[in-house]
């Protein structure tokens, strides 16, 4: 691994260094979802979050149009698209952004998602190991955003299946959803795994949600609706950094981020 991927991939999950969890903000929703419910103005709702974010995973527009140019927060780019919500099969997905792009972008990382088992399976397997190739060349990092097929359960046999291919395929950070027996998908990838939050869920759960996956070996949490359709996503940011970097239990989090809302 090059240095300045290595260097790329630290900046993106600081934890990595010092053995503790890394939280990464998701809010490249609206490339599939459009105006999703808690985005439809990133400016006023997502920049006072991103100071208690490691990193920053979004598409390419919210960045130029939405994230103030002095950030310093590690940009992962979304760099696959073709779908949209309106489609029973969302698997349609290519290689949208160029290599070239990202790095005119000042990325740390580019993610695309592969959708194991489901009807374009082999076409976004192939344009995957294809940006591999190109995005390792400049010493980008890879995450692979880890979807099955729609009649697939989300469960360790389909989400370790789909998370491995993405590790043999040269993936540098799996992102996938947690599952019970975690630990095994973790121990079957050679890389850093991070989990997705989600459909918006209590906050409580989601914090417990989140501390598991740590527990379990996860290097941290990719989320996205948990933080940001939380009642206070501000304090929500907050809670999930407590229990994913400080190993604060889930408990006690929420204990807090209650209070914080009086
Ligand atoms: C969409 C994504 C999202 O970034 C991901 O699902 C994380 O967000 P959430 O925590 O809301 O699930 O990769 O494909």
């Amino acid at each position: 691994m090059s240095w300045g991927l290595n260097n790329r991939l630290n900046r993106v999950l600081p934890g990595l260094a010092n053995g503790t969890g890394s939280v990464m903000f998701a809010i490249d929703h609206g490339y599939f979802m459009g105006p999703t419910s808690g985005l439809e103005n990133p400016k006023d709702t997502i920049v006072p979050l991103l100071s208690y974010g490691d990193s920053l995973m979004l598409a390419r527009g919210i960045l130029q149009s939405c994230i103030p140019q002095d950030c310093s927060l590690p940009i992962v780019l979304r760099v696959s698209s073709g779908n949209s919500i309106l489609n029973e099969d969302m698997s349609n997905e290519e290689l949208c952004v160029s290599t070239e792009d990202a790095i005119r972008l000042n990325v740390s990382a580019v993610a695309f998602s592969i959708y194991v088992g489901a009807e374009y399976e082999h076409q976004t397997l192939v344009e995957f190991s294809k940006l591999i190739n190109e995005a390792h060349r400049y010493g980008i990092p890879v995450l692979a955003v880890t979807a099955v097929g729609k009649q697939m359960n989300r469960d360790l046999r389909y989400l370790s299946l789909a998370s491995r291919i993405a590790a043999e395929l040269g993936a540098d950070i799996i992102k996938t959803y947690y599952c019970e027996d975690f630990s095994r998908l973790v121990n079957v990838c050679h890389v850093p795994v991070v989990i997705a939050g989600g459909k918006k869920i209590p906050e409580a759960d989601a914090l417990q949600l989140a501390y598991n996956a740590v527990s379990d070996g996860a290097s941290g949490v990719d989320m996205g609706r948990n933080i940001f359709q939380a009642e206070s996503p501000v304090d929500m940011i907050q809670a999930v950094r407590s229990v994913v970097v400080e190993g604060v239990s889930p408990k006690e989090a929420y204990k807090k981020y209650k209070s914080a809302l009086k």
